[in-house]
Parts: structure tokens; C-alpha cells; sequence
């Protein structure tokens, strides 16, 4: 079993390595770019490309195996029974299209529910995460160190500006005394790489109301096995069956935020 998981890791690397460099051709020729649910939800032809790219070879290697993508060219899954791939092709379309820089592929398998291994590949920089459950969380093939508590005081917090305004998720008041009280913010548009700044200690904490499963759950498997936590705003358990919100965290901050400053209004 643990044999094939590995097996598995490395043909993944390998789809992600081809579809990076697809996406490295890409900035030679235009954009097909095109919205969704509101103007800035945006997506180009790489998007899909990329994503039928990755179900192509899963389907080819493991046909009775699931798959959840961004772009619809998976399945749609009720339960979370057997094998399950999540995939995120990419992750920061915005990103993508104005900076050709700070986007990601997250890629992550599941069976019956749970992470087996994630990762997620920064394309631009040619930084390369992944975890496999039980087995450690790596940068670049080198073993990332497990995060300690901390304290807000002295946090870096990536949250969006939008969250700082008036809106109808979280109370904005709130979030205001949570950036003053922080050491820092910051806030890069791509949740996935911004798990693996938390992952890494680049960040102290990251949160967002609005997320679906193939931006966390790469990240989340990544976050499991460095000892930081990651849940919805409400402290629950994600689920690859539910968009979410997402605070990822250090201990101590991740319960600071959770308790004193982030309130839902849904
Ligand atoms: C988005 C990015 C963004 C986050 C959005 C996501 P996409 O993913 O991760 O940072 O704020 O909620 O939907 O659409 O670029 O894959
Ligand atoms: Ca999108
Ligand atoms: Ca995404
Ligand atoms: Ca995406």
C-alpha cells in the first residue's frame, strides 16, 4: 500500500512537471479568458487545458478512480468513498493572467476521506510541496521542520482587503483588530501557495471565507504533517465534499483568531 502511494506521488510530479511546462508555452501566445459567476472570476483556455491534461492521465492510469477538479471536467462526487484526486489546475487564475507569477497546481489524492498526499507546485518559482500522510510535509526534497506555536503579536496574517469592507460573510469590524493587532499582513491571491507559506513559516496564518475543495486539499494534507492547523472560519474539519471557508494557522494563533476575532454571519 505504501509502495503504490509512493509510486502514485511520483506519477503525479511527473503530470505536474508536463503540465508546467504546457503552461510555460502558454506565455508565448494569448489568452482565451473568460468570466464565470462575476467579472473577476476568471478563467482561460490553460485553466481547462491543464485540467483535462491531469483527468487524461489519471483516467488512463486508474479508470475506476474519481476525480474532482475546479473546471468540470471530473466527476461530481456525493460521497467520499474510495479513491478520489482533487485538482486545482490552476490555482490563482488572476495571478496567472495579469503577473504570470504567484499561481500553483494542487493536486491531492484521498481515499475514503482521507489525505493520502498533496501536492503543490508553484510553477513560476519552480518550488515543488508535497506530503504524503504519516510521512512528513517537503519542500524541494528537503524535509520541512514542524511549525511551532506562536503568537498574533508576532504574526504575518494573509487576509484580503475585501474582508476589511463591508461584506456579508465575516464581521469586518473584527478583522480590523485583528490586522492591528498583528505584526504584519500581507496577501498574495493564491490560497494554495499561501497554505504552503504557512506550511513553511512564511506566514503565521491564512484566512478566507470562500474556498472549495481543490484549493485546500493539497494544503491541507501538507499542514497536517507539520502541526498546523487547518479548519474552516468555525473551527471545523474541511471536507472534500464542501466549499468553506479556511483558516490555516500556527497553534496559539490559529486559536486566537478563532476565538476573538473571526465571526461568520452565515
Ligand atoms: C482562487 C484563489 C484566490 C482565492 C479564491 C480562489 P482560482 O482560486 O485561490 O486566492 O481567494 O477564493 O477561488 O479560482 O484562482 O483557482
Ligand atoms: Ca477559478
Ligand atoms: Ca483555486
Ligand atoms: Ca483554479
Amino acid at each position: 500500500m505504501m509502495e503504490n502511494v509512493t509510486v502514485m506521488r511520483e506519477q503525479a510530479m511527473q503530470w505536474i512537471k508536463e503540465a508546467s511546462a504546457y503552461i510555460h508555452d502558454s506565455f508565448q501566445s494569448a489568452l482565451t479568458i473568460d468570466t464565470k459567476s462575476n467579472a473577476s472570476d476568471l478563467v482561460t483556455n490553460i485553466d481547462q487545458e491543464v485540467e483535462k491534461l491531469f483527468i487524461n492521465r489519471i483516467r488512463v492510469a486508474y479508470p475506476e478512480h474519481a476525480i474532482v477538479g475546479e473546471e468540470g471536467f471530473g466527476d461530481e462526487i456525493e460521497r467520499t468513498d474510495g479513491y478520489v484526486w482533487v485538482i486545482d489546475p490552476i490555482d490563482g487564475t488572476m495571478n496567472f493572467i495579469h503577473q504570470q507569477r504567484n499561481f500553483a497546481i494542487s493536486l491531492a489524492l484521498y481515499i475514503d476521506g482521507k489525505g493520502v498526499f498533496g501536492i503543490v507546485y508553484d510553477v513560476a518559482a519552480n518550488d515543488m510541496y508535497y506530503a504524503i500522510s504519516g510521512e512528513g510535509a517537503y519542500m524541494n526534497g528537503t524535509k520541512i521542520a514542524r511549525v511551532e506555536e506562536g503568537y498574533l503579536e508576532q504574526a504575518v496574517v494573509s487576509v484580503n482587503a475585501t474582508w476589511l469592507t463591508e461584506n456579508r460573510r465575516l464581521d469586518h469590524e473584527k478583522i480590523a483588530q485583528l490586522v492591528r493587532r498583528a505584526r504584519g499582513t500581507r496577501s498574495y491571491g493564491c490560497a494554495a501557495l499561501e497554505m504552503m507559506y504557512v506550511v513553511t513559516g512564511k506566514l503565521d496564518a491564512y484566512m478566507t471565507p470562500r474556498l472549495a475543495p481543490w484549493d485546500f486539499a493539497a494544503g491541507a494534507i501538507m499542514a497536517n504533517e507539520v502541526g498546523v492547523i487547518a479548519t474552516t472560519l468555525k473551527g471545523e474539519p474541511l471536507s472534500i465534499l464542501h466549499k468553506s471557508g479556511l483558516l490555516i494557522a500556527r497553534r496559539g494563533v490559529h486559536e486566537d483568531m478563532l476565538t476573538n476575532y473571526i465571526v461568520c454571519k452565515e
